[in-house]
């Protein structure tokens, strides 16, 4: 059986504090290597220098003793003697191994022999030519012995810098591996699940109530996810108590309704003197504006507790749109239709669809002033049908525009004129439920186009 191999949950407060770990101690690394590297180089460079000199210095001591060798000369000699004296003391301030020591010991010992012998007049030629020899070779064995020195120098100060070549082309590596799997991670473990989370937020905004955050990312992210998913549950529990509250009361209400509606539709068969009519008037229409506001209520909770029922049958739509602008007849307004001369076919709930005119119609009039006729225009178009309804009114700021759909949400701009804010709620998820969406053109002052657009 595979095992899903389930990654523990990692902390963003811990990845960072070892990224910036790591990098620092890499920091002192390289920092610790550049130092060492530039003081072995400088005490490899000081003594090859002292070398170099000392090589200076002893030659100077064998042209001396050339030179001794070659006069009768008493003054010169003694002066000669005087300069190779100082160049081996000048040597041996730059003297940097035991063995240097010991052959420029060994340079001063045949020396003064060598001037021992010469100053006895009764010395064969053989014996002074053989200290000088001697004195010579002592001499040549310093400079050998520094110029190997400096050999030897060179060749560790070439070591040095592989070496340090080495380690810092090693932390670069190290450093910009280090950097790229941050990067990665960072995409797919950190940026990654941000962006869905944010993308859920989003469509809850939206009103996709039934979405939650995915459980995954760092530690904090998941963290947040929960809080989110915690809130959302917490909101959808409001409105699912709000609705019903909402769908109770307009139950409630609607006996005492059609009580009153029954009472009015008496008296109305009756003869009445002007007056009466006129107030008999008045309450035919507030009825009939309480009715529509205990049916939004009732709709309301009932699509939220997802109780909706759609009776699909094909219709036409010019029909529908023939039935919304009979109802609104008894306004003084004018309810244009414009429809084509062919059928509008499209499978609905005809008595929904209604109920969506009905809605946009009575906004559309409501927001706009009295003189300006509200126009619903019916089209068929590939795949399915769109239907405007059109006002020159009040008009919708952009930010209020995806507000608009909340329940209980209404604009500065018609704040005074009477309503709910549940009517748009209705429309969209009616409209929603036939699988169709709502687009709207608005601009203040200007008027809006609300326009369903249905699937055939
Ligand atoms: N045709 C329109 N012109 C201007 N504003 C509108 C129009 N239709 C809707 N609105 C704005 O959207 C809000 C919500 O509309 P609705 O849900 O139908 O609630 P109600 O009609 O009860 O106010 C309205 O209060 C209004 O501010
Ligand atoms: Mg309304």
């Amino acid at each position: 059986m595979a095992h899903d191999h389930v990654e523990p949950p990692r902390s963003l407060r811990g990845l960072v504090f070892a990224a910036t770990v790591i990098v620092a101690v890499l920091a002192v690394l390289a920092a610790g290597a550049l130092i060492t590297a530039t003081n072995l180089l400088q005490r490899t460079a000081k003594r090859s220098a002292a070398s170099v000199e000392s090589v200076r210095f002893f030659e100077e001591a064998e042209i001396h003793l050339l030179l001794l060798a070659r006069t009768d000369d008493p003054v010169v000699k003694r002066n000669l003697e005087g300069d190779l004296i100082t160049s081996l003391e000048a040597a041996g301030v730059h003297v940097t191994s035991a063995a240097e020591a010991r052959a420029l010991r060994d340079a001063h010992a045949s020396l003064e022999k060598y001037r021992a012998v010469t100053s006895d007049p009764a010395t064969s030629h053989a014996a002074v030519e053989q200290a000088e020899s001697r004195a010579f070779a002592a001499l040549d064995a310093l400079v050998d012995i520094n110029v190997e020195q400096t050999r030897r120098d060179n060749a560790s100060a070439a070591v040095l810098t592989n070496v340090a070549n080495v380690v810092g082309v090693g932390i670069a590596i190290a450093i910009i591996g280090l950097a790229t799997f941050l990067l990665l991670w960072s995409r797919h473990h950190l940026l990654r699940p941000l962006f869905a989370l944010a993308d859920t937020m989003r469509r809850f905004a939206g009103g996709d109530r039934g979405v939650r955050a995915l459980d995954h990312g760092p530690l904090e992210l998941r963290e947040m996810s929960s809080r989110f998913n915690a809130m959302a549950e917490s909101i959808a529990t409001q409105r699912e108590a709000q609705s019903a509250f909402l769908g109770g009361i307009a139950h409630d209400l609607r006996t005492p309704l059609s009580a009153l509606r029954t009472a009015v539709d008496v008296l109305e068969m009756d003869e009445h003197p002007p007056r009466s009519r006129q107030v008999l008037g008045v309450l035919t229409r507030q009825i009939e504006r309480l009715e529509r506001m205990t049916g939004d209520f009732l709709d309301i909770s009932k699509i939220e507790a997802g109780k909706l029922e759609l009776h699909l049958a094909p219709h036409d739509l010019r029909a529908i749109g023939r039935g919304v602008v009979e109802l609104f007849a008894g306004e003084r307004r004018r309810v244009e239709l414009d429809v084509p001369g062919e059928p509008v076919r499209v499978v609905c709930d005809d008595v929904r669809i209604n109920q969506v005119l009905t809605n946009l119609v009575s906004n559309a009039l409501k927001f706009s002033p009295p003189t300006e006729a509200v126009r619903i225009a019916i089209r068929a178009r590939e795949g399915g049908a769109v239907v405007e309804v059109a006002d020159r009114g009040t008009g919708i700021a952009r930010e209020d525009l995806d507000r608009i759909f909340e329940p209980f949400r209404r604009t500065a701009a018609t704040h005074g004129v009477p309503g709910t804010g549940l009517g748009l709620v209705n429309v969209k998820r009616l409209v929603e439920a036939h699988g169709g969406r709502i687009e709207i053109d608005s601009a203040p002052a200007r008027g809006s186009v609300f326009r369903v657009i249905l699937p055939a």
